[in-house]
């Protein structure tokens, strides 16, 4: 359905996007996902035609969409990052007026806006001003904008970032029924694994402008199917503690998650004895020692020494 070949972008001194190939099928859900400045937003920028790369080529059906923005414009339905929505004007007068921006028609837009309000659960809040909103029923809002011109594609971009839980759970589930009931071709971008895990038939991970592994769940979670995650839980964590696992030879990473510490370490290893020594060493008092398998989020760290959390 679209296809990104070698695109890359330079603002000045920054080579946001370096190289990126992508492609995406009709009815499929995308993950794009990579830390803050990995060059997500750039990349939806440029595939949506709304930014010009400095060199590289998007493809939609087969045809640039560089030379000829419109035939995907019309098709493609854009959540970007940053709320986009007039806040002092309803749900209702904000769905009315990017409906004819979209030149949606003036008998059509009701039945359109009474649907999209049904999809994002706000036919209650519909004559409610914007600014009364929280920051989960702005995201679903726009959601609905983007639904409006009936698009065959949409991008996301992050679109559950500082939301609570509640909104995030219903955005999630929009997402999935769009894309198996109205068999809408989704491409989420987020540096949450655990969604994207949840949502994405298969996933692109960036970094650094690079896209530096691709694969359904289980291709990217098999790039450390060599290794074992343990995870330990102690009263208090000291610099001395994790330094010397983090220097112990047969540890490949280790890194902070709230309260554990995650060390990836070769599967046919023991490691109990090891984190007991060195717990022993520098006067940690352990409360727990789990082994699991890597996670997409241990992926994550692996390739790119940085954890995805914000
Ligand atoms: N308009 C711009 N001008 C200059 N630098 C930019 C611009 N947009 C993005 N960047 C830079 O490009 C890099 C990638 O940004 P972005 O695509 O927003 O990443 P992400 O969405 O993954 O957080 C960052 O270093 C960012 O500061
Ligand atoms: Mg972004």
């Amino acid at each position: 359905m679209l296809e990104a070949l070698d695109l890359k972008k330079q603002f000045k001194n920054t080579r946001a996007v370096d190289g990126v190939n992508l492609f995406i099928e009709q009815g499929e859900v995308v993950g794009l996902l990579g830390p803050n400045g990995a060059g997500k937003s750039t990349t939806i920028s440029i595939i949506s035609s709304l930014l010009p790369p400095s060199s590289g080529d998007v493809r939609f059906f087969n045809e640039s969409i560089i030379k000829k923005p419109q035939t995907l414009r019309k098709h493609l339905g854009v959540v970007p990052q940053e709320i986009a929505l007039y806040n002092n004007l309803t749900a209702k007068e904000n769905l009315q007026f990017f409906g004819k921006i979209y030149h949606i028609s003036s008998n059509l837009i009701k039945t359109k806006m009474e649907e999209v309000l049904e999809i994002v659960g706000l036919q209650e809040k519909q004559n409610d001003l914007v600014k009364t909103f929280s920051g989960g029923m702005k995201r679903r809002l726009n959601i609905g904008v983007a639904l409006l011109h009936e698009p065959k594609l949409i991008f996301m971009d992050e679109p559950t970032v500082g939301i609570d839980p509640q909104s995030r759970k219903y955005i999630l589930d929009t997402v999935k029924r769009l894309n198996r009931e109205q068999d809408l071709t989704i491409l989420y971008t987020s540096h949450y694994m655990e969604e994207a895990e949840y949502l994405c038939d298969r996933i692109y991970i960036m970094d650094q402008g690079h896209i530096i592994a691709s694969g359904n769940n289980n291709e990217i979670k098999g790039i450390l199917s060599s290794e074992q995650t343990v995870v330990i839980e102690a009263e208090i964590i000291e610099d001395s503690f994790l330094n010397k696992l983090e220097y112990h030879p047969s540890v490949t990473q280790v890194y902070r998650q709230e309260n554990a510490i995650h060390v990836i370490v070769p599967l046919e290893m023991d490691f109990f004895q090891t984190i007991i020594d060195i717990a022993g060493e520098t006067e940690t008092s352990l409360k727990s020692v789990q082994i699991q398998t890597p996670s997409l989020e241990d992926v994550f760290l692996h390739l790119t020494g940085k954890a995805l959390r914000d």
